[in-house]
C-alpha cells in the first residue's frame, strides 16, 4: 500500500513537471503503461493472501484512475497553454498605424467635371455620352462640315483610318442624341477630345462639355443666360460677365466665341451658337418648328482659372507634387 501511495505521488508530480504534451506519453508509460510501475504491482498481487487481494486490487485500480484523470487534466492544460502561446505570437494589433498612409485624391480635372455636371444638372440638363473613336460622319459631315470643307483643317485631326477619327470635339454627341430623342432636349455631354495640338494652353487630349437645348422657343438670350448663370456659380462670383464675339462654326448659325471677364480682361472659354437648320435636318427634326442653342466649353480652361494653374500640361504630367495640392 505504501508503494502504491508512492507511485501515485510520484506520478502526479511527474505529470505536473512536464511542459510538453508529447513528453506526457513517455511519462504515462512509466507509471500506467504495459511495463509501468502499476503493472508491476498488479503482477505482485499473486503473492498476497486471498483476503488481502481484493482490497489491494481495488486500490491499485483507484490509483490508476486517479493517474489517468491527472494525466488528462495535465494534457488539456498543456494544449491550452500551447494554443494561447501561439495566439499571442500571431496576434495582430489592428490599432497600430499602417505603413504607406498617403491618401489619394480626385484629379482636378475630374473634380471640375463633377462640378460642371452638378451645376447643369441642377437646372434640368441631362448627361449624354458618345464614343471617343468617332466616325468621320458624326465628327464632321452630320455637323454640316462636308468632305473637303476648309473647316476640317481647323481641327488638326488624329485619323484612326479613312473613316474613323479620335473625336475632335464633343459636338458629335449632339447628333447622336438628336437621332435617338425628340425635342424638347436639354443635355450636356462631357468627355475627352483629341487634337494634334500642344503648348501651355493646348493639349493633344483635353475635355469639353457640350451643351444642347432644343425646344420650340429658344433664343440667343437663353444661351447667354444659361452660360452666364453657370459661370457665375462655377466661379462663385456674382459680378462675373460673359461676352459673345461673332465667330464661325459650320454647325451653328449665328455662331460666337464666349469670353468671360477675368482680372480686368477677357478670356475665351468656348464656342457656341444657334443649331444650324442643316444639322436638325440630318436628324429629322423639323427646323421650322424647333430651334436650339449649343455650346462647347473647354474643361481644362475652367480648371486652370478656378485653381490658378498657368500651364495646362501640368494636369496630365501626373507629378505628385502638383496633384497633392488638390487633396
Ligand atoms: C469647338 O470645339 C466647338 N465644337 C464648340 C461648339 C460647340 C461651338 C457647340 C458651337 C456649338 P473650339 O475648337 O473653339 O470649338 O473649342 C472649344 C474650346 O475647347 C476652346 O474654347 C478651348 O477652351 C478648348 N480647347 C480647344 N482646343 C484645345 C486644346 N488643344 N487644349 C485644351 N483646350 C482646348
Amino acid at each position: 500500500m505504501e508503494k502504491l501511495e508512492q507511485i501515485l505521488n510520484q506520478g502526479l508530480s511527474a505529470f505536473e513537471a512536464i511542459d510538453n504534451p508529447a513528453d506526457l506519453d513517455q511519462v504515462k508509460s512509466r507509471f500506467i503503461g504495459k511495463n509501468g510501475a502499476l503493472t508491476e504491482l498488479l503482477k505482485g498481487l499473486g503473492k498476497l493472501s486471498a483476503e488481502e487481494r481484493p482490497a489491494a486490487g481495488a486500490r491499485i485500480n483507484e490509483v490508476k484512475d486517479k493517474l489517468e484523470q491527472a494525466l488528462a487534466v495535465r494534457r488539456d492544460a498543456l494544449r491550452e497553454q500551447q494554443l494561447q502561446a501561439q495566439l499571442a505570437k500571431e496576434s495582430l494589433d489592428v490599432s497600430l498605424p499602417g505603413r504607406g498612409t498617403g491618401r489619394g485624391g480626385m484629379h482636378p480635372v475630374s473634380r471640375t467635371l463633377e462640378r460642371i455636371e452638378a451645376l447643369f444638372h441642377s437646372i434640368g440638363f441631362e448627361i449624354a455620352q458618345g464614343p471617343e473613336i468617332e466616325t468621320d460622319f458624326y465628327n464632321f459631315t452630320a455637323l454640316n462640315i462636308p468632305e473637303n470643307h476648309p473647316a476640317r483643317a481647323m481641327h488638326d485631326t488624329f485619323y484612326v483610318d479613312a473613316q474613323h477619327v479620335l473625336r475632335t470635339h464633343t459636338s458629335p454627341v449632339q447628333v447622336r442624341y438628336m437621332e435617338e430623342n425628340q425635342p424638347p432636349l436639354k443635355i450636356i455631354a462631357p468627355g475627352r477630345v483629341f487634337r494634334v495640338d500642344s503648348d501651355a494652353t493646348h493639349s493633344p487630349m483635353f475635355h469639353q462639355v457640350e451643351g444642347l437645348w432644343v425646344d420650340e422657343e429658344i433664343s440667343f438670350a437663353n444661351l447667354k443666360g444659361v452660360v452666364q448663370d453657370f459661370l457665375q456659380r462655377f466661379f462663385e462670383r456674382d459680378d462675373l460677365q460673359v461676352r459673345f464675339r461673332p465667330s464661325f462654326f459650320p454647325f451653328t448659325e449665328p455662331s460666337a466665341e464666349m469670353d468671360m471677364s477675368w482680372n480686368g480682361g477677357w478670356l475665351e472659354i468656348g464656342g457656341c451658337g444657334m443649331v444650324h437648320p442643316n444639322v436638325l435636318k440630318h436628324v429629322n427634326i423639323d427646323s421650322e418648328k424647333y430651334i436650339g442653342f449649343a455650346f462647347g466649353l473647354g474643361v481644362e480652361r475652367l480648371a486652370m482659372l478656378r485653381y490658378g494653374v498657368n500651364d495646362l500640361r501640368l494636369f496630365f504630367e501626373n507629378d505628385l507634387k502638383f496633384l497633392k495640392q488638390f487633396n
